[in-house]
């Protein structure tokens, strides 16, 4: 339990995560019928950017920092339910920004000190569950919800070399047990060849519906450093295929450096 999400928040990727999940957020919630939404690895809920973790990196100013001015039109929606919120929101208080109120978020955070955050920001919400508990059994605890609806997003810190299995192996087991649920799992790229054996791995899972959407600031050589990120998700929600051209193009257009490789790609695993 080293990983403090801190130190990395608004950095490029965690702007891509948000601004991917606020789409589908948008999308899902155009469906009357309640929504489960589940966050497996929370983090602390909100960032002060201007101290502390996050100004002594300073990563997010190669993030969310570049998009403070004029605003591409495909990140308008991202950026008005983050401005909406006064601190830098993590996953927590977006996905809270967008529950309508018979939707309900249960988050699971392992590390005290974040729990507790999260306690002093939610623990009044009766639309918000917290679980000091491991995100990777809730899978399988908290699958599948009352509500036939709903967004997983499972983000855990890649500390472990196993990581990519255990995430295969929970994403299984979540979607065994939801099978109508959009599940949504951010991975980070270093080098590619972990995440071609993790979606030859998912490939060949038996799960259906299953897009890769990955955004590269430079090409995936150095495995010391985070050259871009993706997020796997399973049933996405209609029309998000056909969005996410266009969200990606612009998160790359303002968060790339011109470095060769930059790029996003989008690829289907599994039809539906
Ligand atoms: C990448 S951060 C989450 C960031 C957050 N989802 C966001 O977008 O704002 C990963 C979090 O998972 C927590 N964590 C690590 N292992 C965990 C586990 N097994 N179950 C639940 N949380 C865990 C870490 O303490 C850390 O806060």
């Amino acid at each position: 339990m080293n990983y403090r999400h801190a130190f990395h928040a608004g950095n490029f990727s965690d702007v891509m995560k948000h601004a991917l999940c606020v789409a589908m957020m948008r999308m899902l919630t155009r469906k009357p019928t309640p929504l489960f939404v589940l966050d497996t690895h929370a983090g602390c809920g909100r960032y002060d950017l201007g101290a502390g973790p996050a100004e002594r990196t300073g990563e997010w100013r190669a993030g969310i920092g570049r998009l403070r001015d004029d605003p591409p039109d495909a990140l308008a929606d991202y950026l008005s339910v983050v401005h909406g919120e006064g601190l830098y929101p993590g996953s927590p208080a977006l996905l809270r920004a967008m529950l309508r109120p018979d939707d309900r978020l249960a988050c699971c955070e392992l590390h005290p000190d974040d729990f507790l955050a999260l306690k002093r920001e939610f623990g009044r919400d009766r639309q918000v569950s917290l679980h000091l508990r491991d995100g990777w059994e809730a899978l399988r605890a908290l699958l599948p919800p009352a509500q036939k609806r709903g967004l997983v997003l499972i983000d855990p810190p890649y500390e472990a070399p196993d990581e990519f299995f255990r995430l295969a192996d929970g994403l299984g087991a979540g979607v065994s047990r939801f099978r109508t649920g959009v599940f949504v799992a951010w991975y980070p790229i270093k080098h590619r060849a972990p995440v071609r054996e993790f979606h030859a791995a998912m490939a060949s899972s038996g799960i259906a519906d299953i897009l890769a959407v990955e955004l590269y600031l430079r090409k995936p050589l150095d495995a010391a450093r985070l050259n871009g990120c993706g997020l796997l998700v399973v049933n996405p929600p209609f029309g998000f295929e056909a969005a996410a051209p266009a969200l990606l193009g612009a998160l790359i257009d303002r968060l790339g450096n011109n470095e060769p490789g930059q790029g996003c790609r989008i690829d289907r695993l599994a039809d539906e």
